[in-house]
């Protein structure tokens, strides 16, 4: 018989068997910025997350310095909102005037900027409609990412991040970049980004919930596996530096697959709704927080991520310094 116990026996022994280790590096840290002074308004169904106006953003960044965290990815929420979403590429929308910020008093930290239109379209949509039909168009939507891209990069984004699945937008992307002299400005694709009731509290974060419809016809159907594939070769051929699978947990599957079969680096996005579903029942005392999010977290690179978006970063990079 053969023994498996015994590699199990003292903690010394597990650890020197163990097969995935979370380290600081892998994590991502959302935060959300906001027009006015002297905000930080909590999001209700993100406990412990809050939009930050940039006088007070210090407070926060701060916080996410000490815990180790590297990395973090910003998203913008604007007072202003129109049908082509033009604060999304004006020089002083809210997200350039805090990525300019934070390269200014905060260089060391590596800031990745989300590159879509629903926070800043009075529709909510990640593109341009056409209005007789109600419909997302795709290629016409693609001038618009360009711009929102460039004047992310330009305003000292370390990183452009598009989440608008619209087709063929790395490409266009990339190619602006380079002609911009952006050439070594990586894109972060959200390739297999899903069509997920776990984005709902974000929407409320971000107030980018669709004001008719849904997100069917451009983000995936979760029914879908193969498509993924397609997806992510369409990205890599396209330009993508980093690849993404999003929502994480309910997708470990998918990121299985996608980095057994790739080798472009992997970033899963633990996305809010997952957060909140873990905050709720620590709430109530029905889970162990730590012990919860450290599974989840582990359960995500061990499925291949090796970059791991979350709202938990900072309590994580706590949590793992503590050991
Ligand atoms: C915007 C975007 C969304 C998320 C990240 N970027 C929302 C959406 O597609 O509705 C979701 C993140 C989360 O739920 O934490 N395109
Ligand atoms: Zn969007």
């Amino acid at each position: 018989m053969k023994r498996m116990r015994r590699l199990r026996t003292s903690e010394n022994i597990r650890t020197l068997v163990q097969e995935t280790r979370l380290n600081i590096e892998d994590l991502v840290y959302p935060i959300f910025v906001m027009d006015g002074e002297n905000i930080r308004n909590p999001i209700e169904s993100m406990p412990n997350i809050f939009r930050f106006s940039l006088d007070k953003l210090d407070e926060e960044l701060n916080r996410v310095v000490e815990s180790g965290i590297k990395n973090i990815l910003i998203f913008g929420v604007p007072s202003f909102k129109d049908e082509f979403g033009s604060i999304a590429y004006s020089e002083n929308g809210i997200t350039q005037k805090a990525i300019r910020y934070i390269k200014k008093f905060f260089p060391h930290l590596m800031v990745i900027a989300d590159v879509c239109l629903c926070e800043y379209t009075s529709h909510g949509h990640c593109g341009i409609i056409d209005r007789e039909k109600n419909e997302i168009l795709n290629d016409e939507t693609l001038p618009f990412l360009v711009k929102t891209a460039l004047s992310l990069a330009k305003s000292g984004a370390d990183i452009v991040a598009p989440s608008d699945m619209m087709d063929g937008r790395v490409a266009y992307i990339r190619n602006a970049l380079d002609e911009n002299g952006y050439i070594n400005l990586p894109i972060m694709a959200y390739s297999a980004k899903y069509a997920s009731a776990y984005y709902s509290p974000f929407r409320d974060a971000a107030n980018s919930a669709p004001t008719f419809g849904d997100r069917k016809t451009y983000q995936m159907d979760y029914s879908n596996a193969k498509e993924a594939f397609l997806e992510v070769e369409a990205d890599i051929e396209e330009g993508a530096d980093i690849i993404m699978v999003k929502p994480a947990l309910a997708y470990l599957d998918i990121i299985k697959s996608i980095s057994e079969k790739y080798n472009t680096p992997l970033a899963a996005y633990n996305v809010s709704g997952e957060y909140s579903m873990v905050k709720a029942a620590a709430a109530n005392g029905w889970i162990d927080e730590k012990r919860i999010v450290m599974e989840n977290m582990t359960a995500i690179k061990r499925a291949g991520a090796s970059i791991i978006i979350t709202y938990h970063a900072v309590d994580v990079a706590n949590w793992i310094k503590e050991g």
